[in-house]
């Protein structure tokens, strides 16, 4: 009893200093952005709570980035300097990180968030401010919206979404299954919801029908009364555009109530944590993806190399997509008139051929980048096999892949490394 109090205050002690401290390698206020000094770029995620690998690895492949950028020379001679603040995978601590970025560290842009709630929940302080905000893989369409200094360097949810349903309208017709799917999507997540309607739009159109629509609220745990009126339903697919903490326990409960469908679902279930949670009941399914961590192309493997030297982990597609919009964004400062946002937003929005992990990086003029690989992943005895790719400059159609799964290394495998955990901790 004592004993647990004693650890209560301890921790309680604790996350007030790590609440109350500057952000991780901050400066405060002794170097301005528009000065000859650092260049302070923040960066707002969730390093903790139920979608923690997603600001970890995000964070990860941005110092990557921001190192590599500096031992190159930096901007111009100017080091890049990365400031982070854990929004702990709530959307109203998203919008507090970014107000503090910029009102107290004086950012010059801000790189964030991953989902797409927090994104739109902090978009609007970046718009007033005239900074510029690059999200790595907020993908709901509303996100770049929210302005003209919103931008994304991954596809959208109407692209996404609308190759989910050619997905799964093959592969009903490959398996000899009826086109028929139930959904069970997350009320509280404007990508689950977004998601959800795109497909639905698709799928209909392709002659498909969705037998049942369930819905939860991201943290819940069970979701077994929901599951047992879709298994009444008998689909061909389960849909779930979710995040993968709920994703796991969704499949186990689903498999435990005798449901036999393999689940479809987006980039929101890419985490290490994915399959140690989900387990066996994710055999057979499928989602989409940024990119494929086994791709034998120079620049993913060349990445995949490097991170795994420096972090004892495989790259998730969140990793990449940090790497690439630090340098996204370092590419821009680079060519921008001035270090001020108005100029950085001109530069970042003029974008073209910058070649990155996930794909070369054109931003088009609704500040989305435009004609990006989308993979689709199937788990395989514990492992994510590549099941299908979706190239825009090759004509968009769903190419299968036949060939052999590769004989890779687990993404699945412990938790994250120290250096990625220490992050968050003030100071
Ligand atoms: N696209 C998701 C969203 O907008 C976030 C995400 C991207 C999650 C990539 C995992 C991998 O909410």
């Amino acid at each position: 009893m004592r004993k647990n109090l004693i650890i209560f205050i301890t921790l309680a002690v604790l996350s007030f200093g790590l609440l109350g401290c500057p952000p991780k390698e901050g400066t405060g206020n002794t170097s301005t952005s528009a000065a000859g000094g650092e260049i302070l770029v923040g960066e707002y995620g969730s390093m903790t709570g139920p979608q923690a690998t997603f600001g970890q690895s995000t964070h990860n492949g941005i110092m990557m980035a921001a190192d590599e950028v500096n031992v190159a020379g930096g901007i111009n001679g100017r080091k890049v300097k990365v400031l982070s603040e854990d929004d702990q995978s709530k959307q109203e601590e998203a919008a507090n990180a970014v107000t503090k970025l910029i009102s107290q560290n004086n950012v010059l842009a801000i790189i964030g968030e991953v989902a797409s709630s927090a994104s739109i929940a902090a978009a609007p302080i970046c718009q007033s401010n005239k900074v510029p905000m690059i999200t790595p893989s907020s993908t709901n369409d509303e996100v770049t919206r929210k302005g003209d200094y919103i931008f994304r360097i991954c596809f959208t949810d109407s692209y996404q979404g609308e190759y989910q349903a050619v997905f799964a309208d093959q592969w009903a017709a490959a398996s000899a299954k009826p086109k028929t799917v139930a959904m069970l999507t997350d009320v509280k997540s404007d990508y689950s919801q977004g998601l959800a309607k795109v497909f639905t739009a698709k799928f209909t159109a392709l002659g498909g029908k969705i037998v049942g629509t369930q819905s939860y609220a991201n943290g819940d745990s069970d979701f077994r009364s929901q599951l047992t009126a879709i298994k009444g339903t008998n689909p061909s697919l389960l849909y779930v555009p979710g995040y993968y903490t709920d994703i796991g326990q969704i499949a186990i409960q689903a498999r435990d109530l005798g449901i036999t469908a393999p689940l479809l679902g987006g980039d929101g279930w890419e985490s290490p944590k994915l399959i140690e949670i989900g387990g066996k009941a994710l055999e057979g399914s499928f989602y989409t993806n940024h990119y494929f961590y086994a791709d034998p192309s120079p620049v993913v493997s060349g990445f995949v190399q490097k991170y795994k030297e420096r972090y004892g982990q495989t790259p998730d597609a969140l990793a990449a997509l940090g790497y690439d919009a630090m340098k996204t964004l370092a590419d821009a400062m680079k060519r921008a008139s001035k270090l001020d946002g108005p100029s950085l937003r001109d530069a970042i929005g003029q974008t073209k051929g910058l070649v990155g992990v996930t794909g070369t990086i054109n931003i088009g003029p609704e500040r989305n980048a435009m004609g990006k690989k989308l993979v689709i992943e199937e788990i395989k005895n514990g492992q994510l096999t590549l099941k299908a790719t979706i190239d825009p400059a090759k004509g968009g159609k769903v190419e299968m892949n036949n060939a052999a799964p590769a004989a890779v290394t687990t993404t699945t495998g412990g938790p994250p490394p120290a250096a990625a955990t220490t992050t968050t901790g003030g100071n």
